[in-house]
């Protein structure tokens, strides 16, 4: 049987930190399913099917990878339906551990089967997170070396949209 993984995420948007991850994730299993869920405690800036098309685009050349989208329900559930018994999980920096380790654990607590495995990305990534990139990105910084340009070019739109709506 291949080994397979979930790596799950708000992905908000997708980052080349993510990419990062993934391509790490593609060495230790045959099979990554990026599962692009929601965080309750965040409020995301793209929706979950604008997330779905940017992430398939980024995604689309490696061998290996699908992309799901996890609309309702718990990660645990989704990951045992999908046979999968390893979560992936990129870490940056320590203060992600706290989180990271809350979730492993009732994940597990949830569905005992599965372990979730932590990855660091490059070093040169430990300071892109999602929420830094959409704030930069919003106020006409230059984020083109942390995403793909299909992100770029969709974190252009979301800003002429919302000028617009503000207008
Ligand atoms: O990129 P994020 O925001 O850190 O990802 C968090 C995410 C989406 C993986 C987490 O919120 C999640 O698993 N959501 C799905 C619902 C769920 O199972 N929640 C309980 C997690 S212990």
């Amino acid at each position: 049987m291949k080994s397979k993984a979930i790596y799950p995420g708000t992905f908000d948007p997708f980052t080349n930190g993510h990419l990062d991850v993934l391509e790490r994730a593609l060495n230790i299993f045959e099979e990554v399913i990026v599962v692009i869920a929601e965080n309750s405690q965040k409020h995301a800036l793209f929706t979950i099917e604008e997330r779905e098309v940017m992430t398939k685009e980024i995604t689309g050349g490696y061998l290996g990878v699908s992309v799901e989208v996890l609309h309702k329900g718990l990660l645990a559930d989704y990951a045992r339906q999908a046979g999968a018994k390893s979560i992936v999980r990129g870490v940056r920096q320590v203060k992600d551990f706290e989180y990271e380790f809350q979730m492993s654990l009732l994940n597990r607590q949830l569905y005992p089967e599965v372990t979730t495995v932590f990855l660091m990305p490059n070093v040169k990534y430990t300071y892109v997170a999602s929420s830094i990139i959409k704030e930069v990105a919003m106020l006409g910084g230059d984020v083109s070396k942390f995403v793909h340009p299909c992100v770029l070019e969709m974190m252009h739109q979301k800003r002429e949209e919302l000028n617009l709506k503000h207008l």
